[in-house]
């Protein structure tokens, strides 16, 4: 094998003239190592030892139903080392033992179990619920419960599948970078959006990170016209189907075992609730509120408090002009030309760079 082919990997990710330049730099930089080791270290000891590894020699991946079937175990629950390559089977032999290699992948396929599983039961993939919307009919449609097109009957979120995979995407990005700040979600419905947060971190393990949801929890406000006039007209607040008490998401969040501290719940109108919120900082502000009003108070009273590196989902971007409208003028008068992506043609998000 020569030079190059050993840096091909590295190459893909960064140009060759700025690696070698890099590696010059920090071998002649004692005190750049040192701070380096140091921030490893403390990684290191805070996290379990096989959970680091798995994420050093990046396990996390999804089996193909072909490897689940050769995992030996008819429920694919077996150790999982059966369904990794040959190849990185030699690589990782090469510098871990057996026993530990084990631990770590079948942890990482726990964890992707789990919070796929959670994922499918929030947005009811598997019983199918019909929806309750006026525009769907009776009928259960798998694509528009993948982009959130229905208003479900019995799910606990009406996001949609995309949404949901985009929503832990950025939950464990995160938490990958350390980015400091809890978690809200301004509109939660059932709560099935911060339920899905609250499973994440439980199985991260972190304990230091809450979770807000605010609503008014009997659905949206009579649009203020004279105030908001890209709300005129809106009838999102005659809609029963939007209304959903506190006590109902309090048992949602029960019903899946997550109901604990690191859950808090803002009670009330947005205008009400968001400006005395006892929220330091944030790392996911997640605005789900239909309205140009709604969307327009989650970010006049939270995006202040967004980490830089943290990230802003706004759900309803594609489906209410009134909202895309929000989140322009917003733009506009704070000058954020940090770029924004589309999830699934609804939803869009962007990180906070600028
Ligand atoms: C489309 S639903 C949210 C869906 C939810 N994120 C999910 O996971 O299914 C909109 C929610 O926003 C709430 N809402 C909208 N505007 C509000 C406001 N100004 N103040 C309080 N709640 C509001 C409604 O009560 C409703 O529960």
């Amino acid at each position: 094998m020569d030079l190059e082919e050993r840096f091909a990997g590295g190459v893909a990710l960064t140009p060759y003239q700025d690696l070698v330049e890099k590696c010059l730099y920090y071998l002649a930089r004692e005190d750049e190592r040192q701070k380096i080791a140091a921030k490893g270290f403390e990684i290191f000891s805070r996290t379990k030892q096989s959970e680091y590894l798995g994420n050093a020699l990046n396990l996390k991946y999804e089996p193909t139903d072909q490897e689940i079937s050769q995992d030996g175990s008819e429920d694919g629950s077996g150790d999982g080392s059966r369904i990794l390559s040959q190849e990185t089977r030699k690589e990782i032999n090469k510098g871990i033992s057996e026993e530990v290699f084990t631990e770590i992948s079948h942890e990482s396929r726990q964890r992707s179990l789990y919070l796929d599983l959670m994922q499918k039961c929030l947005t009811n993939t598997i019983y199918q619920d019909r929806p309750q919307d006026i525009w769907s009919g009776q009928a259960y449609s798998k694509k528009k419960r993948a982009r959130g097109l229905d208003w479900p009957s019995m799910a606990h979120t009406m996001i949609g599948s995309l949404r949901m995979a985009n929503l832990r995407e950025i939950v464990e990005k995160v938490l990958e970078d350390d980015i400091a700040g809890d978690f809200i979600e301004t509109g939660t419905w059932r709560g099935g959006a911060c339920i899905f947060m609250r499973a994440i971190l439980k199985d991260y393990g972190v304990t230091d990170r809450k979770i807000w949801c605010a609503d008014s929890f009997q659905g949206l406000p009579v649009p203020e016209s004279n105030k908001y006039p890209e709300d005129a007209g809106d009838t999102h607040f005659t809609y029963d189907q939007l209304r959903v008490s506190l006590q109902e998401v309090q048992d949602n969040f029960r019903k899946y075992d997550l109901l604990d501290g690191q859950v808090e719940f803002l009670k009330g109108w947005f205008k009400d609730t968001l400006p005395i919120a006892p929220i330091k900082s944030l790392a996911v502000l997640r605005l789900d509120g239909d309205l140009y009003q709604s969307t327009m108070e989650g970010f006049q009273h939270l995006y202040h408090k967004l980490s830089k590196g943290g990230f802003v989902i706004i759900d309803d971007y594609g489906a209410v002009p009134a909202c895309k409208k929000a989140v322009h003028d917003f733009r506009k008068e704070k000058s954020i030309t940090d770029p924004i992506n589309d999830i699934d043609g609804v939803g869009v998000w962007w990180r906070k760079i600028g």
